[in-house]
Formats: C-alpha cells, structure tokens, sequence
C-alpha cells in the first residue's frame, strides 16, 4: 500500500458535530477515549484532540490528542543536561496525551504525519508563546504491536525501562536531526 502524504489529508480541531462512531482499532482503549472522552476533556481545557481525515473520501484515519507536561530530569539525561549547563529540576514539554491510527489505514505513514504535527505545534508554541525543548509520550507495550518500535524509528528516547504496559519516552527538539518536517 502507498504511504500517504500530508497533501491527502486534512486535521480539524476535535468539535461537537464530528462523528466518530466509525473509527476502529485493535487499542480499544483508544477508540473509548476518541468516542467517550476527547470532547469531555477538551471542555475541560485538559488536551486538545485533532482528528485527521483522507481529504479524498472524508474517511477519519487518525487522531492525535495534546497537552502541556514536563519532563524530570534524573540519571542520565540530568548529566547530560548540567554538561550544558541547564541546572533545572524538569524542563517543559508537550505531551501527546493520546495517538492512534485506524486500523485500515496501518503503515501508511498517518503515525508519523501525526508525530511531524506535534512537532510543528511545538515549535509553533515555541517561536511565539513559550517554552517547549520536548516531546513526551507513554508508549503503549502491546505484546502483539509494541508501538515502541514506531517511535523509536522517528528518533524517541526511552525515559525509564519498562517492558509491559506503557514506557515513558522523549524527543528533544534541539538538534534532533532524525526526524525533521
Ligand atoms: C503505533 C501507530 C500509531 C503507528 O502508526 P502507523 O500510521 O501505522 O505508522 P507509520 O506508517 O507512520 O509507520 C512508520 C514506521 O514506524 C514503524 N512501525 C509502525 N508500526 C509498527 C509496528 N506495529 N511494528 C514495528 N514497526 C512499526 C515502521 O518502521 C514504519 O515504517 P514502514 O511501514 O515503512 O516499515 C499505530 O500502529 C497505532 O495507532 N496503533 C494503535 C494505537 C497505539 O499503539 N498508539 C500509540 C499509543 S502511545
């Protein structure tokens, strides 16, 4: 199947009048939030959802939901830090509180045009507003489609070790020349 580029497809600020009965995922959990939560929590100004659809047929293929965080620093990424001299006990980050493609169109490259999305929101929350030197994330272990692998592939870093349930991971915005938009 062919990827799909950012041409092809449309993001729009999650609203009342979307329907979003029809998006299916092996993650149930995701489709509960999507269907149950998103909106709720929107309202309550805790994270934002964007829903991404195939401009050609309207379909939903995605959807990404952010919020503000920090990150901690400890152990290694502490070092590295105070080596630049950045002696701060946590730096501020956007999260991506929630990420999940339809299960029709897997591999085709929506997952990371939802990832260069966040990036760009981050800079953009950057160059015009506030501090943002990361994206963070809690990466779902799914023992059958370890969604660690996609992240690493656009250039994550694991936070903490973790095997089963989610993995804490980062991306840093300075200098991150595997993953550019
Ligand atoms: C993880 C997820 C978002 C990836 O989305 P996607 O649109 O299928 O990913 P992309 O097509 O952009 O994949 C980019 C690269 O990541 C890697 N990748 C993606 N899914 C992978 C998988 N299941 N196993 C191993 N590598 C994977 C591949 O290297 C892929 O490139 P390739 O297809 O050319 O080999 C998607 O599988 C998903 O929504 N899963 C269910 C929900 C979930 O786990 N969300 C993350 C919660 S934190």
């Amino acid at each position: 199947m062919d990827k799909i580029t950012s041409e092809q497809l449309r993001i729009e600020r999650m609203q009342e009048h979307h329907d979003v009965q029809s998006f299916r995922s092996y993650e149930q959990e995701l489709v509960s939030f999507l269907v149950e939560d998103a909106l709720d929590n929107q309202n309550s100004r805790i994270s934002v959802t964007y829903l991404l659809f195939l401009e050609a047929t309207g379909e939903l293929v995605g959807y990404i939901t952010l919020l503000n965080d920090r990150i901690n620093l400890e152990g290694n990424l502490k070092d590295v830090f105070h080596r630049k001299g950045i002696l701060y006990h946590s730096l501020p980050a956007l999260k991506i509180g929630r990420l999940c493609v339809n299960d029709k169109f897997l591999r085709r490259g929506i997952g990371t045009q939802m990832l260069a999305f966040a990036v760009k929101i981050a800079n953009h929350i950057f160059s015009e507003y506030a501090g943002c030197r990361f994206i963070v994330l809690d990466a779902k272990r799914n023992p059958q489609n370890d969604s660690i692998h996609f992240y690493k592939k656009i250039g994550f870093e694991m936070l903490k070790e973790r095997k089963k349930g989610t993995t804490p991971m980062y991306l840093d915005l300075v200098n991150n020349v595997k993953f550019s938009i």
